[in-house]
């Protein structure tokens, strides 16, 4: 069809071939191109994303209005910027090119990455809010991940573009990214539509972990997802690590993935001082009203055991402070 949408997606997949084209084949490319290859991207990676090059002088620009497309479409893009007389201009400039495609594989956005870090400008600069493109209802790479997904591998929730596109090199295909910390209630529920199961695994770094929390809170809020937690050591992050260790590694960090439980009682440890019996005591209290939210009684029990043991402190004692949390849940 001709609607507005489609154009729009029409506009956005000849920006891509553009961009890639300035990437691959030009002068202008070469240093962004030897960024992304220091990167540890191969040929085959960049061109299955798709990855390109907007350079520091007007592109997108001369391009469309040498093919005479109309000037509203344009505005409507989010690919431009506009001055107060109602001129536009290329809104990506010196940044390498991250195509954002919906769940139809269409094209609706970009972000631009810095090669080099400017305090004065954000490292990604992503597309606006269009007639396609809504962030927070967009998860990068959903459309490709979604075929491996359905042969059964975990859903890995990621945080940025290169955590999922080195993972998708080195063999772990079933990588999407919320593209930031912030995951949405419409991220969880598409991600609740084609899978029962995620893992994820944000940043090492304290926003990161600070985020899985509410990730957390986000999936049992909102769907019947099953969700586990990988902690990448050392502050890295997942496009660092399968970087440095490999991807078996990475799958061998999947496999023993925590449970929210399990997460929430580390996050919260790492917040005292156990040598302070003041804290001891305080982390107990707050490890038992984790302990309560979880509904088997079974699971409880092995998680009382666990910290009894842990401080040594008696079982009956903390299953009786237990029991007045667990009705006050209900
Ligand atoms: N992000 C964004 N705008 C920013 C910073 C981050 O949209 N100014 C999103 C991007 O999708 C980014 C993700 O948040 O990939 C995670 O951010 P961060 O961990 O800071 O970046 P990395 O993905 O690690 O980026 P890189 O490895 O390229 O430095
Ligand atoms: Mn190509
Ligand atoms: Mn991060
Ligand atoms: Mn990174
Ligand atoms: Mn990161």
């Amino acid at each position: 069809t001709n609607s507005l949408a489609s154009q729009l997606i029409q506009v956005h997949e000849q920006a891509v071939t553009l961009y890639h084209h300035v990437l691959m084949n030009t002068k202008l490319g070469q240093p962004a191109l030897e960024y992304l290859k220091k990167r540890g991207l191969t040929d085959e990676t960049i061109e299955k994303y798709q990855l390109g090059f907007a350079p520091g002088q007007r592109l997108l620009k001369p391009f469309f209005e040498e093919k005479k497309t109309d000037f509203k479409l344009l505005r409507k893009s989010g690919l431009f910027s506009e001055n107060d007389s109602g001129d536009i201009y290329d809104r990506f400039v010196d940044r390498v090119m991250f195509p954002i495609r919906n769940e139809n594989g269409k094209t609706v956005a970009f972000s631009g990455r810095l090669l080099v870090k400017d305090p004065e400008s954000p490292k990604y600069l992503n597309s606006p809010e269009t007639e396609i493109f809504n962030k927070r209802k967009v998860l990068f790479n959903l459309d490709s991940a979604r075929l491996s997904i359905r042969k059964n591998d975990p859903a890995i929730l990621l945080e940025g573009f290169m955590d999922v596109i080195s993972a998708d090199q080195a063999g772990i295909h079933s990588g999407i990214a919320s593209m930031g910390t912030s995951l949405t209630d419409q991220q969880v529920y598409d991600i609740s539509r084609i899978t029962s199961q995620v893992v994820i695994s944000y940043d090492g770094d304290t926003p990161g972990q600070k985020a899985i929390k509410r990730a957390i809170d986000s999936f049992a809020n909102n769907s019947k997802v099953a969700v586990k937690i990988v902690t990448v050591p050392d502050g890295l992050d997942p496009d660092e690590f399968v970087r440095q260790r490999g991807a078996d590694q990475f799958m061998e960090l999947v496999k023993h993935a925590s449970s929210p439980i399990d997460f929430e009682l580390q996050f919260m440890k790492k917040q005292y001082n156990l040598e302070s019996e003041v804290d001891v005591s305080n982390y107990i209290s707050e490890a038992l009203s984790v302990i309560a939210k979880e509904p088997s009684p079974i699971t409880r029990d092995l998680y009382v055991n666990k910290v009894a043991t842990e401080f040594g402190v008696g079982k009956e004692l903390l299953t009786s402070r237990l029991v007045p949390l667990i009705q006050s849940n209900q």
